[in-house]
């Protein structure tokens, strides 16, 4: 034998045929066919089966929620969870996703979940099956609103619509307000408050809301289509002893033709809606403040641009003038030049007659006095 025969058989030998027979026994194992399944007799060949198919079993959003989400958000997703919070998780009924209610917008919520609030982010618990499928449940639990995407155009039809977002300064006295809400009820008229200190801002009357930022994460101002019949100064709404008192918010609600707030003060907690109204032959809108609890160490600011002047009463109404607006308030324990003495409970009304009509206004008993 050569030194070449004697490489080439131990090659052979130890390394050739080994791996040619590795190959062989693997190709046999891939390419006979798997021996067909034993008949089903059992429940446990049952088991076993839907065990090795499970990758493809489709992920329940309900099993997921409940499992991450309820103890925030609720069981029924009304927000009321079992989890102390700073402020309340987002309730799904009301809809009004103020970080866009597309399923791309939604499960970026769910994936970052929202930086200075206690909405965690889930992109390491959940895996996509299970995010896909949480963000589709969460989605269907809102009332329909019309495909929102683009610079989406919403329009209040047959229910009232919550829309949550940025809103726009005022005037140059202030900034964007990045925590807004705006209610839009089914008569047309839509009240926006900034949602931190539960401040009213402005009423509009018309159209509803467009936004252009869907997708992203609340960057640009919601824009209101409806067209603004009252403002207010951002000044503290409610006091104590003079002192201010932020009122927190507690969520928003639907029902009937109109959308309301709920608000939380020391001792007593507020649910205001509004409607649009006609005092006489005037029209104005109303904001009624339903109070349970006990608010009698409370007051409140009445909404003013700044130029507040009491009239005098007119059956169960007080009247204050606003530079063009008159102002009417019944309800409430006692009154004084700019605020109300909330009652212990029970309902104030305040309506607002913008750009009133004096004239006709005095003849339809309105205390105007001199002022015309
Ligand atoms: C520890 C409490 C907590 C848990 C758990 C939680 N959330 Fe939240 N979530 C919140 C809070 C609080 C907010 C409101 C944040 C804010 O102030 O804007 C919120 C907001 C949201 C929003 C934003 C709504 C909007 O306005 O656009 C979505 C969507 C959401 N949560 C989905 C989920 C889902 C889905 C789960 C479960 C996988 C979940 N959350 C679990 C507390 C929680």
């Amino acid at each position: 034998m050569t030194v070449k025969s004697i490489v080439i058989n131990f090659v052979c030998l130890f390394i050739v045929a080994p791996v040619a027979s590795v190959l062989i026994l693997w190709g046999c194992w891939v390419l006979i066919p798997d021996p067909p399944p034993p008949p089903q007799t059992s429940a446990a060949i049952q088991t076993q089966t839907f065990i090795r198919s499970a990758p493809h079993t489709p992920v329940s959003g309900r099993t997921v929620y409940m499992a991450n989400c309820a103890r925030c958000h609720g069981a029924s997703g009304d927000g009321a969870g079992t989890e102390k919070l700073d402020r309340p998780a987002r309730s799904f009924l009301a809809g009004g996703f103020s970080f866009g209610n597309t399923p791309e917008a939604v499960r970026r919520v769910v994936q970052h979940g929202i930086a200075g609030t206690p909405m965690p982010g889930f992109g390491r618990v959940l895996n996509a099956q299970q995010t896909a499928a949480v963000v589709k449940y969460v989605i269907a639990m809102a009332p329909p609103v019309p495909a929102a995407s683009g610079d989406a155009q919403l329009i209040v039809a047959d229910r009232p619509l919550v829309v949550r977002g940025m809103l726009s300064a005022r005037g140059a006295w202030e900034e964007n307000e990045p925590r807004g809400v705006m209610l839009g009820g089914t008569d047309g008229l839509t009240l926006s408050y900034g949602v931190r200190d539960v401040q009213f801002r402005a009423a509009r009357q018309g159209g509803f809301v467009k936004r252009t930022d869907w997708e992203g994460r609340g960057g640009t101002p919601l824009s209101p289509t409806g067209r603004l019949i009252h403002w207010v100064m951002p000044n503290p709404v409610f006091t104590q002893n003079g002192v201010a008192i932020p009122a927190q918010f507690l969520g928003t609600s639907t029902s009937g033709g109109a959308a309301s707030l709920s608000m939380k003060l020391p001792g007593a907690t507020i649910r205001e809606s509004g409607d649009a109204i006609t005092h006489a032959t005037q029209t104005g809108y109303r904001r009624t403040l339903e109070i349970e609890g006990d608010a009698s160490e409370i007051d409140m600011a009445l909404p003013s641009q700044g130029a507040l002047a009491y009239l005098g009463q007119s059956g169960p109404w007080q009247w204050w003038r606003d530079g063009e607006d008159l102002v009417g308030a019944k309800g409430m324990a006692s009154y004084g030049d700019q605020t109300l003495r909330l009652p212990a409970s029970g309902t104030v009304e305040i309506i607002v007659l913008p750009a009133a009509d004096m004239s006709s206004a005095a003849g339809e008993g309105i205390p105007i006095g001199g002022a015309t």
